[in-house]
């Protein structure tokens, strides 16, 4: 007979419902991909759980009957929908402290606070109103790690059945902000624990002391958060927890990223029809009106305008490199700062350097497809989506030695790779691809290695199956 996991997957957002960043890529896919690995043996019965956003897209939502959660005298309506997405069971959580604050994330802290920890509470009491006994609750972040406390804490109830928790992080410095009073609200007390004081009322490191493992999203980032650098105040609790943190590295959608069949470009290629890259390469320097030149090295950032992705240390070494022929495209949103500072650089080098401070999937292909070089300066990086897909597309990317960039780039075999958190250091790391890149034979094998990697998700999610399995056991 074959045995069942029941997985409650919980995130703020995912693909193609809302997608900000991603995490909303990494929960798009991978509950869909544990889905598939059910075999004669086992099934995995995961299912999705996002708040109910009001910019969510979503279609045939059937509401679920209205219930409740108590808070204080009184209590807070949940407006539950379910659907699914290719056999994916998927259920919304709606309600007034989700209807009220719009953004997926606000810089509204308390805000934030109010809507995650009502999402969290009111998921863990979904099961009930679904028929349904979770075995595992799946937790991504600060913004669902709360349903892992609450797990917990109900857990200790008399007779509770053993639900296990895991929490994935993808991001350890966002912990959310003081929730010991909502808590209270909600009759969830604050335990004693062995976090450092100031943590004890986060919501973050409550869920990571709640959960039975932690997951990092790459290798090389659950061994840096136990390290002072990388660690955010919390690597001597983490430490503590070696034996339940472990590293899995996040696929890409190797379907949707796929060179030889991608919409967004006009020539598609693969490895056999290498030759026709070249062609996107000048398209796109035709686009972004620089000079159609196949030899001039045109560099990429796409990113969010984020400090966390060292852009600000890309756009000042892009300023060292006067003396330099090359070209570059900055595409992404984010930080009004360094939206200016790109837009500044611009404006110094106007034959040079376009900066296309917007959101558009499609471009960005386009970028991957014909860009030679992709910058990724990360001052910390738990995995990184665009480097995978850049080598998917031939793009060889120049990064950071941490996280996830240090995991999948190899120096020389796939791309550049940098230590120092320094301009020049960034700008020593181009000038060698520069380098590579005028023996073109060389060149071709870098990009041909990234192309023929395997960055699927379902090795990934082979790990996390073992983890479950640990778990239920
Ligand atoms: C966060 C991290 C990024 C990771 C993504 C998905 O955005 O900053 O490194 O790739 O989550 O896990």
């Amino acid at each position: 007979m074959s045995k069942t996991i029941n997985v409650l997957f919980l995130a703020a957002e995912a693909d193609p419902f809302i997608k900000v960043g991603g995490l909303g890529d990494v929960a798009g896919v991978l509950p869909r991909e544990l889905r598939a690995l059910s075999n004669d043996e086992i099934k995995l019965d995961v299912r999705l759980v996002l708040p109910y956003h009001p910019a969510v897209k979503a279609e045939n939502l059937r509401p679920l009957d209205l219930f409740s959660i108590p808070r204080g005298d009184s209590e807070v309506g949940v407006e539950a929908f379910e659907t699914t997405l290719n056999g994916l069971p998927v259920y919304f959580i709606g309600g007034e402290p989700i209807r009220a604050n719009g953004s997926v994330y606000s810089l509204d802290a308390a805000k934030d606070s109010e809507k995650y920890a009502f999402f969290s509470m009111a998921a863990m009491e979904l099961p009930k109103h679904i028929n349904w006994q979770p075995d595992v609750i799946h937790a991504n972040d600060w913004h669902t790690s709360l349903s892992l406390y609450v797990n917990l804490t109900k857990r200790w109830e008399a007779g509770a059945k053993h639900v296990a928790g895991v929490i994935t992080l993808h991001n350890l410095p966002f912990m959310g902000a003081d929730v010991g009073a909502i808590l209270e609200s909600y009759g969830v007390k604050l335990a004693q624990t062995d976090l450092p004081e100031w943590a004890r009322v986060l919501p973050l490191p409550l869920g990571l002391w709640a959960s039975d493992a932690i997951v990092a999203v790459s290798p090389g980032y659950a061994g840096e958060v136990l390290t002072e650098e990388f660690g955010c105040g919390l690597y001597d609790f983490l430490n503590l927890r070696k034996e339940s943190l472990s590293g899995i590295l996040n696929g890409i959608d190797m379907v949707s990223f796929d060179p030889s069949v991608d919409k967004a470009l006009s020539v598609n290629y693969s490895l056999d029809t290498f030759n026709r890259r070249a062609e996107n390469k000048e398209l796109l320097q035709e686009k972004l009106g620089l000079v159609r030149d196949p030899n001039v090295p045109l560099l990429a950032v796409i990113s969010r305008m984020d400090v966390q992705k060292g852009v600000d240390l890309a756009f000042t070494a892009l300023k060292n490199m006067k003396r330099i022929n090359f070209q570059a495209v900055i595409l992404g949103t984010g930080d009004p700062k360094l939206e200016e500072a790109a837009r500044e650089l611009q404006t110094l080098f106007p034959d040079k350097i376009k900066a296309e401070l917007k959101f558009d999937a499609n471009l960005a292909r386009q970028i991957y497809a014909g860009a030679d070089m992709i910058l990724m300066p990360s001052r910390y990086e738990p995995c990184g989506l665009a480097q995978m897909i850049a080598m998917r597309y031939g793009c060889v990317p120049v990064v950071r030695s941490v996280g996830g960039l240090k995991d999948t780039v190899k120096p020389n075999e796939t791309g550049f790779v940098f230590e120092k958190m320094h301009h020049m250091s960034l700008v020593s790391a181009i000038k060698a691809g520069m380098k590579t890149l005028t023996d073109r034979e060389k060149w071709e094998t870098l990009q041909r290695n990234g192309m023929a990697k395997d960055f699927s998700w379902e090795a990934s999610a082979r790990e996390y199956l073992k983890i479950y399995q640990s778990l239920v056991k």
